[in-house]
């Protein structure tokens, strides 16, 4: 078990002391997993115990000094062959605030453009002493890959269209600080799912900690299987939000659609965007999520976003300390 901080010149206080036996009963269960690769493979009681850890280190955050030293002895790579702002920048904040050294790299200005493979590149960066690896990657399955043939250990921030754990971990996060425990909760999933990889993370790890799952959207980007999943599938964004206490509000992916998938971004925004006077008219509290990055003014107005029903900078907040709780877990698993 790692140690908390103690800043110079204070004495250990009662609620460093609490916090400190916090985390240690957390991780007398232990999380036996090596890797973060998908929700699909984390359990409830794995869900519950980030969960409950990220609750300590968003107090740990919002102290003056916001840095301990649990990971001290642990350097980390954030490895993104693909754009990101919020992964990217939590991630490495995180694993300041737990004192990692950290290590970037981005494919694009690497010598991924001089054609060096991913198991190269992962490989290389693995033999500078590097002890865990956070991937992005545009391909499905790519951490699942990298798992197969390093040793270190992988967290998956964001493979494709497939998976994005830590963003349905933070989301779960940010649903239980606004509402309580998920369980018995409606939360309708708006938006491009087809090409989503928020879509079926958020599914999984609602579904597990017992809420109710619908997702809404035009036919042509909702999968065609996906009510095997046991969710609801609605395509009326009204119905959706008539039903819902959460609606998570996704992003239109023009860069990942090669065809048309709906006539045109008009079109789309006037049967599915989603606007304030749509929520005021609810006559009921509605929680508005989106994971971000928005496009604006197509499936969701500014006057929405920026409402009081919006969570979306919670959610990016929640995401350092849920993300501190996830190398945290993992780091102490092999300790
Ligand atoms: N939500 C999310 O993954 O955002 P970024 O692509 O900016 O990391």
């Amino acid at each position: 078990m790692r140690i908390y901080y103690q800043p110079k010149n204070q004495s250990i206080t009662q609620k460093n002391l609490q916090l400190a036996t916090k985390l240690r009963n957390l991780q007398k269960s232990g999380l036996p997993m090596k890797h973060l690769l998908g929700i699909k493979d984390v359990s409830l009681a794995e869900i519950q115990q980030i969960l409950d850890t990220a609750t300590n280190f968003k107090e740990v955050i919002n102290r003056p000094i916001k840095k301990v030293p649990s990971l001290r002895d642990i350097t980390i790579a954030n490895v993104f062959f693909e754009n990101s702002t919020r992964t990217r920048l939590s991630f490495e904040l995180a694993q300041k605030r737990l004192s990692a050294d950290v290590i970037n790299f981005s494919a694009s200005g690497s010598s991924v453009k001089k054609g060096e493979t991913l198991l190269d590149t992962v490989n290389n960066i693995l033999a500078m002493k590097v002890d865990m690896i956070v991937m992005r990657h545009s391909s499905v399955g790519a951490p699942h890959f990298l798992a197969k043939h390093i040793k270190a250990q992988i967290v998956n921030a964001g493979d494709g269209t497939h998976e994005h754990p830590t963003q349905a971990l933070l989301d779960s996060f940010s649903i239980r600080e606004k509402l309580g425990d998920l369980a018995g909760r409606k939360i309708a999933i708006i938006g491009d799912i087809l090409h989503s990889r928020v879509a079926l993370s958020d599914i999984l790890a609602f579904q597990k900690l017992g809420a109710e799952v619908m997702v809404c959207g035009p036919i042509t980007l909702i999968p065609r299987y996906i009510s095997q999943l046991g969710v609801k599938v609605e395509l009326d964004v009204q119905k959706a939000l008539a039903w819902c206490e959460v609606a998570n509000v996704l992003r239109i992916q023009l860069e990942r659609q090669q065809i048309k998938y709906f006539p045109s971004l008009r079109e789309y925004t006037l049967y599915y965007g989603i606007n304030k006077a749509m929520l005021d008219r609810l006559d009921k509290p509605i929680v508005l999520m989106h994971p971000g990055p928005i496009n604006r003014g197509i499936e969701l107005a500014s006057d929405a976003a920026d409402s009081e029903h919006s969570i979306i900078l919670d959610q990016v907040e929640n995401g350092v300390a849920v993300r501190m709780a996830v190398l945290y877990e993992l780091a102490n698993q092999n300790s």
